[in-house]
Protein backbone atom coordinates (compact mmCIF):
# COMPACT_ATOMS: atom_id res chain seq x y z
CA UNK A 1 0.00 0.00 0.00
CA UNK A 2 3.12 2.28 1.00
CA UNK A 3 3.65 4.43 -2.74
CA UNK A 4 0.63 3.35 -4.36
CA UNK A 5 -0.88 6.35 -6.47
CA UNK A 6 -4.23 6.79 -4.85
CA UNK A 7 -5.93 7.22 -1.69
CA UNK A 8 -6.55 5.26 1.28
CA UNK A 9 -9.86 4.91 2.80
CA UNK A 10 -9.36 4.30 6.22
CA UNK A 11 -12.72 2.42 6.97
CA UNK A 12 -11.33 0.11 4.14
CA UNK A 13 -8.84 -0.51 5.45
CA UNK A 14 -9.53 -0.94 8.76
CA UNK A 15 -12.05 -3.78 6.66
CA UNK A 16 -9.28 -5.76 6.06
CA UNK A 17 -7.68 -6.26 9.93
CA UNK A 18 -8.55 -9.60 10.52
CA UNK A 19 -6.52 -9.93 14.03
CA UNK A 20 -7.17 -7.64 17.01
CA UNK A 21 -3.78 -6.13 18.66
CA UNK A 22 -1.85 -6.34 15.31
CA UNK A 23 -1.24 -2.91 13.58
CA UNK A 24 -0.55 -2.83 10.12
CA UNK A 25 1.41 0.27 8.30
CA UNK A 26 -0.79 2.03 5.95
CA UNK A 27 1.95 4.54 4.99
CA UNK A 28 4.43 6.89 5.89
CA UNK A 29 5.22 10.40 6.43
CA UNK A 30 8.98 11.04 7.11
CA UNK A 31 9.73 8.73 9.98
CA UNK A 32 6.55 8.13 11.44
CA UNK A 33 3.97 5.16 10.07
CA UNK A 34 0.46 5.71 10.20
CA UNK A 35 -1.08 2.46 11.02
CA UNK A 36 -4.43 1.19 11.73
CA UNK A 37 -5.50 -1.60 14.18
CA UNK A 38 -8.45 -3.66 15.72
CA UNK A 39 -8.72 -3.94 19.65
CA UNK A 40 -10.62 -5.65 21.75
CA UNK A 41 -9.73 -6.44 25.41
CA UNK A 42 -6.54 -5.12 26.73
CA UNK A 43 -2.56 -4.81 25.83
CA UNK A 44 -0.36 -4.84 28.46
CA UNK A 45 1.26 -2.18 30.14
CA UNK A 46 4.58 -0.65 29.24
CA UNK A 47 6.13 2.49 28.23
CA UNK A 48 8.45 4.03 25.01
CA UNK A 49 11.78 5.74 26.16
CA UNK A 50 12.33 7.65 23.30
CA UNK A 51 9.15 7.74 21.12
CA UNK A 52 5.63 9.81 21.40
CA UNK A 53 2.65 7.77 20.17
CA UNK A 54 -0.68 9.35 18.76
CA UNK A 55 -3.84 7.09 18.59
CA UNK A 56 -7.28 8.21 17.22
CA UNK A 57 -10.04 7.00 17.15
CA UNK A 58 -12.35 5.66 14.28
CA UNK A 59 -15.02 3.74 15.83
CA UNK A 60 -15.98 1.96 19.20
CA UNK A 61 -14.19 3.70 22.51
CA UNK A 62 -10.54 3.22 23.31
CA UNK A 63 -9.42 3.96 27.05
CA UNK A 64 -6.00 4.08 27.61
CA UNK A 65 -5.38 3.68 31.45
CA UNK A 66 -2.31 5.94 32.85
CA UNK A 67 -0.66 5.10 36.33
CA UNK A 68 -2.76 8.61 37.37
CA UNK A 69 -6.13 8.05 35.58
CA UNK A 70 -7.84 6.68 31.89
CA UNK A 71 -7.93 8.99 29.11
CA UNK A 72 -11.25 7.80 26.85
CA UNK A 73 -11.42 8.26 23.35
CA UNK A 74 -14.36 8.38 21.33
CA UNK A 75 -14.63 8.62 17.76
CA UNK A 76 -12.71 11.60 15.93
CA UNK A 77 -10.66 12.02 19.42
CA UNK A 78 -7.02 11.45 19.59
CA UNK A 79 -4.55 11.31 22.29
CA UNK A 80 -0.82 11.41 22.24
CA UNK A 81 0.64 9.41 24.70
CA UNK A 82 4.08 10.90 26.02
CA UNK A 83 7.55 9.26 25.46
CA UNK A 84 8.43 7.41 28.64
CA UNK A 85 5.13 7.97 30.05
CA UNK A 86 3.42 3.94 31.01
CA UNK A 87 -0.05 2.82 29.52
CA UNK A 88 -2.06 0.18 28.46
CA UNK A 89 -4.71 0.74 25.68
CA UNK A 90 -8.21 -1.24 27.09
CA UNK A 91 -11.04 -1.52 24.57
CA UNK A 92 -14.63 -3.14 26.18
CA UNK A 93 -15.75 -3.51 22.81
CA UNK A 94 -14.08 -3.75 19.50
CA UNK A 95 -12.11 -0.18 18.67
CA UNK A 96 -11.04 0.60 15.40
CA UNK A 97 -8.23 3.11 15.92
CA UNK A 98 -5.23 5.15 13.47
CA UNK A 99 -1.74 5.01 15.39
CA UNK A 100 0.70 7.04 14.26
CA UNK A 101 4.88 5.88 15.41
CA UNK A 102 8.00 7.19 14.52
CA UNK A 103 9.30 3.65 12.49
CA UNK A 104 11.27 2.54 15.03
CA UNK A 105 8.22 2.35 18.03
CA UNK A 106 8.36 -1.10 19.05
CA UNK A 107 4.68 -2.22 19.42
CA UNK A 108 4.98 -3.05 23.37
CA UNK A 109 7.70 -0.64 24.17
CA UNK A 110 9.75 -2.01 26.52
CA UNK A 111 7.98 -5.25 27.40
CA UNK A 112 8.46 -8.06 24.86
CA UNK A 113 6.34 -10.63 25.02
CA UNK A 114 4.03 -12.98 23.03
CA UNK A 115 1.33 -10.27 22.28
CA UNK A 116 4.77 -7.97 20.72
CA UNK A 117 3.97 -7.63 16.92
CA UNK A 118 7.09 -7.06 15.44
CA UNK A 119 7.29 -4.31 12.15
CA UNK A 120 7.95 -6.75 10.26
CA UNK A 121 4.95 -7.87 10.40
CA UNK A 122 2.96 -4.38 10.87
CA UNK A 123 4.62 -4.08 7.69
CA UNK A 124 3.04 -7.28 6.26
CA UNK A 125 6.19 -9.43 5.52
CA UNK A 126 5.89 -12.76 6.77
CA UNK A 127 8.94 -14.18 8.21
CA UNK A 128 9.07 -17.42 10.29
CA UNK A 129 10.77 -15.48 13.32
CA UNK A 130 7.17 -13.11 13.48
CA UNK A 131 5.30 -15.98 13.86
NI1 LIG B 1 2.41 2.07 23.50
Amino acid sequence: MIGSNSALNIQAALAQVSDYWSPQVVGQVNNQYIKVAKLKGELIWHAHADDDEMFMVVYGTLKIQFEDGDVLLQPGEFFVVPKQVRHNPVAEQECGIVLIETVTTQHTGDEQTSRTVPIAKQLGRHTAAAD
